[in-house]
């Protein structure tokens, strides 16, 4: 492998999680389950809720603690990514949120979608955008607001999924940290194992679609259990031959945090003990695109992930798709410190944005009070003009 090529290095790295926790107990409270269900069945024993946070919103905490991790400039970003299933809206984008708010004026962004598997999509098209020089510095971030797709009333689904956020700012170096190879893939004769039917263009939402619970996530869990402990295993052993890495060098697998029995099943395949795949899922449960960021930032602060470590991030989910990332992990240029100037200047560029988006609400508030108000010269007293 060669070192002194271009590389897109981890430089920060961030995670946010609700404060609200829900535990097998209070789901048991309210659902036909039962705490000893949930744990003996995927090892998930609470997670984390949204009361009243949307997706960019806690993607905008994580991706702020990235910043603050490799004490960078918003405006040295070119391009923000953010991996999600459940954004805030249909359009905009999150990503355009979240560029707004971290006063980001140089990015472009954009939202992708990739279920579970985002994240590692998202880190393989960052990684790409800075191998081809196109950009220096790219913001990926794995978000999702899982609990505004799932049916309450649902056990099957209900117990496994929560919210939060994480991100990693990639910028580019000459050293020997980085991504040193990707891999994705996708099947979408699955598309329907997992879904959300209603809600888009192909089953708009009516007061029907709301009725039959359409806008809800349903899931062949049986069908996406063995397809993940049968991807799973291709995509660790897919991505090392890429770069003719032996699975014995590798010190860390982060998978997507799904199920306890997943990640056993694939460590039985893989012939390694399961002990080399990092878990937080009985913290978190499934939180699709910000498992694997935010099993990340827990391996970083419990001491588990060190500078120069191997490390393989699998996912896997709707699509169906997959994908892997091997990075070594590093540091990059940050240096761990913060400068006074940088985080006062990205203290003003939050205020200055947030008074912005004060400033646009006020002015179309105007704009619509001023177009509503009668004028003496109309015969009809007022009203909508056009
Ligand atoms: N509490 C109690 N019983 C339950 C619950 C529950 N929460 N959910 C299901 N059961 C019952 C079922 O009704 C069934 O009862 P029956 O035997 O009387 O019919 C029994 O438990 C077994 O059900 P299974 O579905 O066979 O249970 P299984 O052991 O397969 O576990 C699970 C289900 C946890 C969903 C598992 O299939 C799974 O993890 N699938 C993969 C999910 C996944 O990885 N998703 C990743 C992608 S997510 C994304 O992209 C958004």
């Amino acid at each position: 492998m060669a070192e002194s090529r271009r590389h897109a290095t981890v430089i920060g790295w961030g995670t946010y999680a609700p404060e609200h926790v829900v535990t097998n107990a209070d789901l048991a409270a309210t659902l036909d389950t039962s705490d000893e269900w949930i744990r003996s069945r995927t090892g998930i024993e609470r997670r984390h809720v949204a009361a009243g946070e949307a997706t960019a919103a806690m993607a905008i905490e994580a991706a702020r603690a990235a910043l603050r991790v490799a004490d960078a400039d918003p405006y040295q970003i070119g391009l923000v990514l953010v991996a999600t299933m459940t954004p805030d809206y249909p359009s905009p984008s999150t990503a355009c949120l979240v560029q707004h708010a971290l006063g980001a004026a140089h990015a472009g962004a954009v939202d992708l979608n990739a279920g579970c598997s985002g994240f590692c999509y998202a880190l393989a098209l960052a990684n790409a955008a800075i191998l081809s020089g196109e950009h220096d510095m790219v913001l990926v971030i794995g978000a999702d607001t899982m609990s505004s797709i799932v049916d309450k009333e649902d056990r099957a689904t209900a117990v496994l999924f929560g919210d939060g956020a994480g991100a990693l700012l990639l910028g580019a170096t000459n050293g020997p940290a980085g991504v040193l190879a990707t891999w994705l893939g996708a099947d979408g004769s699955g598309a329907e194992m997992l879904i959300v039917p209603a809600g888009g263009s192909a089953l708009p939402a009516s007061a029907e679609t709301v009725a039959r619970r359409q806008h809800y996530l349903t899931m062949d869990g049986n069908q996406v259990f063995r397809f993940a402990v049968r991807m799973l295993p291709r995509a660790v052993e897919q991505v090392l031959g890429r770069v003719n890495l032996p699975l014995s060098e590798v010190d860390w697998i982060i998978p997507h945090q799904a199920n306890r029995r997943i990640i056993e099943a694939a460590a039985q395949k893989l012939e390694i003990p399961s002990e080399r795949f990092y878990l937080n899922l009985q913290e978190y449960g499934n939180t699709s695109a910000a498992s694997i960021p935010l099993a990340i930032g827990d391996a970083v602060a419990d001491g588990s992930l060190l500078p120069g470590q191997h490390v393989v991030l699998v996912g896997f989910g709707a699509g169906l798709t997959w994908g892997a990332v091997l990075l070594r992990w590093g540091t990059g240029l940050g240096t761990g410190r913060t400068t006074a100037y940088r985080y006062l200047w990205r203290w003003l560029l939050y205020r200055w944005a947030a008074v912005q988006t004060l400033g646009r609400r006020l002015a179309a508030r105007v704009r619509g009070w001023r177009l509503r108000r009668p004028r003496p010269d109309d015969p009809s007293g007022g009203g909508q003009r056009h």
